[in-house]
């Protein structure tokens, strides 16, 4: 495991590479998916024993709704039983559960389970496990400027007073830090519409490895990795010298 010193706070993950994963051994897309939940366990249990305070994962994006529709249709049942097997055991492991996105578009069902899971692990101190489902980061950019346009229009809130600090206090992690580490797995280097706003300062990190086989030891090669990189916030690297004195 890594040096305890300057561990991130808030890890989140693109889980990248389901698919190909699957393709490569001959497998349906589904299988990739079941995997992709086997790895997703794994992580959550390392992220805990590490003491990472947030771990928030990209399930899916609101662009997710554009595949066929029996992948879709596999993905929602596959976090619904994913959800009913695990919630248990996560609550256990004193695990605070957090669904982030556009929850209004999902089944009833799941959306019915997601609120029990709130509900039922909401006094957990441990590990802040964010979810986003329907999630886009444009869409929560949006939702916060709707919210701060009818405070606005019913007066409760003044045109000048929009200011970096009051418009993160309307994004669905107002509660939140902001990632310190992006892990995105399967080779590709771009965000796909996670976290926009909340990535302002986060360190990014890429593997080529496929969600389904990632695992401890990738995960502590990330975290090494960010351990050894400079933050400078926009500050000169003498700056952050003085205040490390
Ligand atoms: C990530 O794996 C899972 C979701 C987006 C839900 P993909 O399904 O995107 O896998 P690839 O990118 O096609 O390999
Ligand atoms: C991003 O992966 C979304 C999730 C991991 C849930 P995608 O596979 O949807 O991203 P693109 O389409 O390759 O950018
Ligand atoms: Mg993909």
């Amino acid at each position: 495991m890594n040096s305890t010193d300057n561990m991130p706070q808030h890890v989140a993950i693109v889980m990248d590479g389901n698919g190909r994963w699957a393709k490569e051994r001959g497998l349906e897309r589904a299988a990739g998916h079941k995997a992709g939940v086997e790895s997703c366990r794994r992580i959550v249990k390392a992220c805990a024993k590490r003491k990472i305070n947030v771990l928030s994962v990209f399930a899916f994006s609101s662009e997710n709704w554009r595949r066929p529709i029996e992948e879709v249709n596999y993905l929602m049942s596959l976090f619904l039983l994913a959800l009913s097997q695990d919630i248990e055991s996560l609550h256990e492991n004193n695990i605070k559960l957090r669904f982030i996105g556009d929850l209004s578009q999902l089944d009833q069902q799941l959306q019915q389970e997601i609120k029990k899971a709130e509900k039922l692990t909401q006094n957990n101190t441990g590990l802040i496990f964010v979810i986003a489902t329907n999630y886009g980061g444009q869409w929560d950019i949006l939702q916060a400027s709707q919210k701060i346009a009818v405070k606005v229009a019913a007066k409760d809130l003044q045109s000048q007073d929009i200011t970096v600090d009051c418009f993160k206090q309307h994004l669905v992690t107002h509660d939140l830090p902001d990632p310190d580490l992006l892990i995105r797995t399967s080779g590709c280097s771009r965000i796909s519409n996670f976290y926009l706003w909340q990535l302002s300062y986060t360190e990014l990190f890429f593997t080529d490895v496929y969600w389904p086989d990632f695992n401890e030891i990738i995960l502590d090669e990330a975290i090494a990795n960010f351990q050894k990189r400079e933050r400078r916030f926009g500050f000169t690297s003498e700056q952050i010298g003085e205040y490390d004195d």
